[in-house]
């Protein structure tokens, strides 16, 4: 029988800060106008849904989709884009919200797509970072958990698109 994956963030853990972040947020960008978030899929769908409905700023919904270059199942390091963003994001503030920074070069790739557009601003969110597994320092303006070298899944995270929709964060340990 398939064992439940083990409980690292439990479901209350996560909404309890992402209150905290999307107050921390919500303060920062006060004065600003709209702030755009731009969500990248997949696993950043579950974290952009409650993120930005606990936001009491005015915001705009984007979605964008990136996959990594593999030399067989290594990942390479490079990032293509597979889907952009629709509105232009020239002149406006703009927040990308992550599931997770592992190397970082995927934030890396996308910060400086996007900062190529002229916008009034660019910053980071993201639900969790692999802290000693980081390749490209990328900043994370907005970090909710730091977490060691394991392989999470669930709130928007997946193994081969499994588990994804857990309602914790829980950790697969292959062999199991
Ligand atoms: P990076 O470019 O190495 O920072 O890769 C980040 C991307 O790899 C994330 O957006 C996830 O899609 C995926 N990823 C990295 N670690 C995990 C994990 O533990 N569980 C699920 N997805 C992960
Ligand atoms: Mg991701």
């Amino acid at each position: 029988m398939l064992k439940d994956p083990e409980v690292l963030i439990s479901e209350q853990d996560i909404a309890a800060r992402v209150d905290e972040l999307a107050a921390q947020i919500s303060s920062d960008y006060a004065d600003e106008g709209e702030l755009v978030l731009v969500g990248v899929l997949k696993g950043a769908f579950i974290f952009l849904a409650d993120l930005s409905r606990r936001l009491t700023i005015p915001r705009h919904i984007e979605f964008i989709a990136v996959s990594s270059y593999e030399h067989g199942s290594v990942p390479s390091g490079a990032v293509r884009l597979v889907m952009d963003v629709r509105a232009s994001i020239e002149g406006r503030h703009v927040l990308i919200v992550e599931d997770i920074v592992d190397t970082g070069h995927t934030l890396h790739y996308l910060i400086n797509m996007l900062e190529s557009r002229g916008p009034a601003s660019v910053r980071t969110c993201a639900l969790l970072h692999k802290e000693h597994k980081t390749e490209v320092d990328v900043e994370v303006d907005y970090l909710g958990f730091t977490i060691g070298d394991e392989w999470v899944v669930g709130y928007g995270l997946d193994l081969a698109e499994q588990d994804r929709t857990l309602p914790y964060i829980g950790v697969v340990h292959p062999d199991d």
